[in-house]
């Protein structure tokens, strides 16, 4: 189902059902066995423009809406929930943020390689003791003369090993605190999201160690880690924004973070319903194939109202944003809709696939265990519903 799409945004669209048909799909099911998406890949998807979306032309990007990057993060999303990971990853939340929030000397010493597929980000956010509760997260990063002294551990991060960069978020204390704030105020502040900055921090730093999260139920070609800062040492130039102001870039970053998940979550939708109608038609029971069946043909058809559902609030998210409307709320009620809708059709299809579905010579069962994870990372589908009765209501309830 297509509204009128500029020639523009069938072109991109079409540049990347292309890479996707071709170099994504044939080495799908390898990747995933060898828990391993081939690292060359980041390269090729920079020289393609796609680490460059959205970014101006003046840092190397490739520019283009937001529309533009939604199909195209659809199209990654079809072909390999991992290899689109990558991009909603290391562009959505690191390259962006840069964007949005570094100073002249951080984003030329970072975006062009971003883009480029030189270097690659990730985002640590997410700690052992702190997932949803991001605004309690422990790790610490202490003033040290010019420098910033960051000790913990971050956990689930994507790109993980691969990473160039890493955007760490880290206790650093509120700033301006009023002198004569009552000492649990005081607590409270240093403690909760206003205690929270942002910091660039380069992989290689003395101290920083990136270890390799294995046995995943899905999304297994994809580089998972679990990341030990120890007494890991930054210059103070390394804080992204303002001292206090890390939580507010986690969030807002998070914002179009979801919109590119929920992206993801159409394109997987895509091929699960591609590939159920195929299977549908070439596969004979009871004399005859089986999309002839009534029962079959509602598992289909629930894939395709999901889908087109889902990829409508997706383009709204865009559209908001282009039009530089509130979109976090879109954002939440999209990545939660194609989230759920993902694992629905995942499911639907290794039905339509019967015991086929249940081993990976066939896609349909890679999808499921893909689409799990969707619901979960970059705010689960209960952090959702949270926010999106926040906006309704008014009323914090978490
Ligand atoms: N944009 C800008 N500022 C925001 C914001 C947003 N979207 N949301 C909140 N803020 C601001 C608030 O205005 C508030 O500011 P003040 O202090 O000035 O009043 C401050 O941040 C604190 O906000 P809250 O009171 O809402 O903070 P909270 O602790 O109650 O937040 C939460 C609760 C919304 C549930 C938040 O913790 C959250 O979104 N949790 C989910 C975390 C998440 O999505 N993690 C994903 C990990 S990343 C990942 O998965 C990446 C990967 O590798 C795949």
């Amino acid at each position: 189902m297509d509204l009128s799409l500029t020639e523009e945004h069938q072109a991109i669209r079409a540049l990347a059902a292309d890479f996707v048909d071709r170099d994504v799909i044939p080495h799908a099911t390898a990747w995933d066995r060898a828990e391993s998406v081939d690292r060359g890949i980041v390269k090729r998807l920079g020289d393609l423009g796609f680490l460059g979306m959205t970014i101006p032309e003046e840092y190397g990007g490739s520019a283009g809406d937001h529309l533009s990057y939604c199909l195209v993060m659809e199209e990654l999303g079809r072909g390999d929930t991992a290899v689109r990971g990558i991009v909603s990853v290391s562009l959505g939340l690191v390259t962006k943020p840069l964007l949005a929030y570094g100073t002249e000397e951080q984003k030329r010493a970072w975006i062009p390689k971003l883009v480029a597929g030189d270097a690659l980000g990730c985002f640590g956010l997410t700690e052992p003791g702190n997932g949803s509760d991001a605004g309690h997260l422990k790790t610490k990063a202490v003033r040290d003369g010019d420098d910033w002294i960051l000790s913990g551990t971050k956990i689930f991060i994507t790109n993980g090993t691969w990473a160039d960069l890493a955007l760490i978020f880290a206790r650093t204390g509120a700033k301006n605190l009023p002198e004569d704030a009552p000492e649990n105020e005081t607590q409270a502040q240093n403690n909760g999201p206003r205690g929270i900055t942002a910091f660039l921090v380069p992989t290689t730093s003395p101290g920083f160690q990136a270890r390799e999260i294995k046995g995943k139920l899905g999304l297994r070609g994809q580089a998972t880690a679990e990341l030990v800062l120890d007494d890991v040492r930054v210059p103070a130039a390394n804080v992204l924004g303002d001292v206090g102001q890390g939580f507010k870039i986690a969030m807002s970053t998070l914002d179009k973070g979801r919109m590119s998940v929920a992206a993801g979550c159409v394109g997987l939708m895509q091929a699960c319903l591609d590939a159920s109608v195929g299977y549908a038609k070439q596969r004979d029971q009871f004399g005859k194939p089986i999309a002839h069946y009534q029962l079959v043909q509602e598992m289909l058809a629930d894939i395709s109202v999901d889908l087109d559902a889902g990829r409508m609030l997706v383009w709204r998210v865009a559209d908001l944003i282009e039009r530089g409307q509130p979109y976090a709320t879109a954002a939440s009620t999209a990545k939660l809709f194609c989230s759920e809708a993902a694992v629905r059709a995942a499911n639907n299809a290794i039905q339509v696939f019967g015991g086929y579905g249940y081993i990976d010579e066939y896609p349909v069962g890679k999808y499921l265990r893909d689409a799990r994870v969707l619901t979960l990372y970059e705010g689960t589908s209960q952090i959702q519903k949270l926010l999106i009765g926040r906006a309704l209501t008014g009323v914090n309830a978490f």
